[in-house]
């Protein structure tokens, strides 16, 4: 079956299994997924049960073993490396648990690292970057190194990062996991605003008290997708993001 024009992600029987030292893993097995534009997805599950495999799999960072995946439409499966590259770079952005910034770059030039990749225009660069940091309160840090700033810090000039290119879509993996709890709240606080602004975002989280920041719940156990639950809308929200799903 073809996707349909709001499916942003939609992943069909997708499996992926590991080879390793003649053991295999069955990290997913049969998943059906479809995203919306503009939907906040949380992904729950115990340990082990393939949350991290599957956002590496939507953010193209690793490829199904079997099982088909349209990303913004496009059949991912038959591009080449360059166009995986290319296609993440502009599609996708990253949030980790362990912030991921690069030592010896700077606030600014972490931020800028994916517009370089795409060869944009400096001038182009700069204001983009600066908006990003104005965005999650940092434009105060820009020569900081991620060594001089606190987690919850770095973990915004990494929000930041993941939304300096307008991607289709925000991958975060428990980006709270090593918060304290206000830090945490912030960075929570800050998904759901740029989610109110448009940003379609699935995230990872241990923490039931964010799932419930998210407008719908899937619940992975060994590799399989044995729960999805709804949240209540919001006074004012918008019924149609996740109209159909
Ligand atoms: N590169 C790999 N090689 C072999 N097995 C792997 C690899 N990556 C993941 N696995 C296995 O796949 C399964 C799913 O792993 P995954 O990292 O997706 O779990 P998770 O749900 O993110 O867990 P956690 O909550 O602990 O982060 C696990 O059994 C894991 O051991
Ligand atoms: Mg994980």
């Amino acid at each position: 079956m073809e996707p349909n024009g709001t499916d942003l992600i939609r992943l069909e029987g997708v499996t992926k299994v590991f080879y390793t030292d003649e053991v295999e893993t069955h990290a997913l097995s049969g998943i059906h997924l479809e995203i919306h534009k503009g939907e906040y997805i949380s992904i729950a599950g115990p340990s082990g049960c393939g949350k991290s495999t599957l956002l590496s799999i939507m953010g193209l960072l690793d490829t199904p073993t079997e099982g088909k995946y349209w990303l913004n439409g496009t059949p991912v499966e038959d591009l080449d490396l360059a166009d995986r590259s290319r296609i993440r770079n502009r599609e996708v952005g990253f949030i980790f648990q362990s912030f991921n910034l690069i030592g010896d770059l700077n606030v600014f030039e972490n931020v800028e690292l994916p517009l370089t990749y795409r060869g944009m225009p400096s001038g182009e660069r700069k204001e983009r970057v600066q908006k990003a940091l104005e965005r999650v309160g940092m434009s105060h840090r820009v020569k900081h190194y991620p060594s001089q700033l606190s987690g919850g810090q770095q973990q915004r000039v990494a929000v930041a990062r993941a939304l300096v290119g307008e991607p289709a879509v925000l991958l975060a993996d428990e980006p709270t996991g090593n918060l304290d709890s206000k830090n945490g709240t912030a960075v929570m606080d800050l998904l759901r605003e740029l989610h109110r602004a448009g940003a379609t975002i699935v995230m990872v989280t241990h923490d039931p008290r964010f799932a419930r920041y998210a407008q719908r719940t899937v619940t992975l156990f060994d590799g399989r997708i044995v729960n999805e639950s709804f949240e209540q809308l919001e006074m004012g929200e918008q019924p149609s993001a996740i109209e159909g799903a």
